[in-house]
């Protein structure tokens, strides 16, 4: 179904997000015929460039990103002829006259922030000044979003002094994922998982978000990162939330939002023996994390494993696992509800220890896996074995249906349609930083380094020792 006709400002218009992510985004909805009519999506950025000049970037952006575009060649010309460039600056008066000109209030204007957080600010408060901030108008902010609760209170503060919450989309791109959204399809639409979904028949729960990739030229930013603020206390933090929430009462922003927000309330703070923090070395020619960032004195961390507790009536006793790290085996990123034993076995000793495990399976190969105990085939007695209930959504649906959109497309199509469940609340960021600066001043406090791992590992040895210790095993990462 077509959205209605909007406005589409792209601050940072030419930087590396749009290039990649947002431009080829927009063209592939164009081309499934969501995008249509009277649209303008306007480039800004304070480089020199024409719209003529922004076109040929787009279209390079496109073909870069999707072999096959030079096939939809009138789709392309179509979608390029919506596109419009205006040299702005964020700290100035240049071209604001112009974007106000331009875009118009009697329709729903969305302006993405793709910029560096310290333009944040500036932008909003230009928006406000050039009377581009009421209406239907709406903003879209990328992450990092704060570096800590303080710097994340402060962003809060500023926008909310030109914006309504209700026109702020905070992105955390993982809830844009399919597997994501499906997780709460699982957990809300089937009778046959609820009532099992709590600490008496779960023993526990593992997140991983594996990347075999290293930090690559983003070694600036990570290096005053880490993987803590970079992927656990937003990425990793949302998909904990969906799992473990109460079930909400609709599906609608704030109801979802509500519950995920009572989740993060509910976290205990981590204790300094239940987080494990890594550092990728060097190997084959490939570079270490700190040749890689140009900082020989590193002590950031690319890889970080804890150990969380929900405390409430739902899970108390079960823990959650996650972890997530950079130069990994592979990129991978599951999450596993492994269910408890079965109370009594009456196969007798010899027939093992079995358990059902639910895998929802994130990437690459997105799709749910649910294994279950049977019969081993044949003569020899009763003899039980561990097999997949595999849904792999390409081999389920077909092809087509499992060509899903990227999780920025989809986010921006939900902004322009007005619908916020996928995007963070004020408060829920804000809480997940007071969890996250406790974990980080802890280990800020006992002043140890990340540990080495090998790239191409699962971590460090401790991370694995997290788990060992509570009897449990991480499971292989694998695609
Ligand atoms: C980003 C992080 O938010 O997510 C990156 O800043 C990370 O460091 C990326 O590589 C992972 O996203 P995806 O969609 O590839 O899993």
């Amino acid at each position: 179904i077509p959205v209605d006709p909007f406005d589409l400002v792209i601050f940072g218009g030419t930087g590396d997000l749009a290039r990649r992510k947002i431009l080829p985004g927009l063209f592939r909805r164009y081309c499934a015929g969501q995008i249509e009519g009277d649209v303008r999506i306007t480039g800004a950025a304070r480089g020199e460039m024409d719209t003529q000049g922004y076109r040929d970037f787009a279209a390079e952006a496109i073909m870069a990103s999707d072999q096959s575009a030079g096939t939809k060649k009138a789709h392309l010309d179509e979608f390029l002829a919506m596109l419009h460039y205006v040299v702005v600056d964020a700290m100035g008066d240049d071209g604001w006259e112009e974007l106000a000109r331009i875009t118009r209030s009697d329709r729903i204007r969305a302006f993405y922030f793709s910029v560096a957080p310290r333009l944040f600010g500036p932008l909003a408060e230009r928006l406000h000044q050039h009377g581009l901030a009421d209406g239907q108008t709406r903003i879209v902010v990328e992450k990092p979003f704060g570096r800590d609760l303080k710097t994340a209170r402060e962003l809060n503060r500023v926008l909310a002094e030109h914006f309504d919450e209700s026109q702020i989309y905070r992105i955390d791109h993982y809830l844009g994922k399919e597997t994501v959204q499906n997780l709460m399809a699982i957990r809300f639409g089937n009778m046959l998982f609820e009532p099992l979904w709590n600490s008496q028949y779960v023993d526990h729960i593992q997140i991983t978000v594996a990347e075999a990739v290293g930090v690559g030229g983003r070694g600036d930013y990570y290096d005053r990162a880490g993987a803590m603020r970079d992927m656990m206390q937003n990425h990793l933090m949302q998909l904990l939330c969906l799992i473990a929430m109460e079930p909400p009462a609709k599906f609608n922003p704030d109801s979802v939002r509500d519950e995920k927000l009572k989740v993060i309330r509910a976290l205990d703070p981590v204790a300094p023996d239940d987080v494990v923090r890594g550092q990728y070395e060097g190997s084959g020619g490939r570079p270490s994390y700190r040749n890689q960032v140009g900082n020989r004195d590193s002590t950031t961390e690319s890889f970080v494993a804890l150990r969380a507790r929900v405390s409430n009536w739902r899970w108390a006793g079960t823990p959650f696992y996650l972890r997530t790290g950079k130069r990994l085996k592979e990129r991978a990123s599951e999450i596993a509800v492994v269910f408890k034993d079965a109370p009594h076995s009456i196969f007798g000793e010899e027939a093992g220890r079995h358990r059902n495990i639910l895998t929802i399976k994130l990437q690459p190969n997105e799709g749910i896996e649910l294994g279950v105990t049977i019969k081993e085939p044949g003569p020899g007695g009763m003899r039980l074995v561990d097999v997949p209930l595999d849904m792999t959504f390409a081999e389920a649906l077909g092809p087509e249906e499992a060509d899903f959109p990227d999780a920025y497309e989809r986010l921006i199509m939900d902004v322009i349609r007005g619908n916020q469940t996928l995007f963070m609340r004020g408060d829920e960021v804000e809480e997940a930083w007071a969890w996250a600066d406790e974990v980080i001043a802890g280990w800020e406090k006992r002043g140890d380094d990340p540990l080495p791992y090998a790239t191409g590992s699962a971590g460090p040895d401790d991370a694995l020792m997290l788990m060992h210790r509570d009897g449990r095993r991480w499971r292989e990462i694998k695609a």
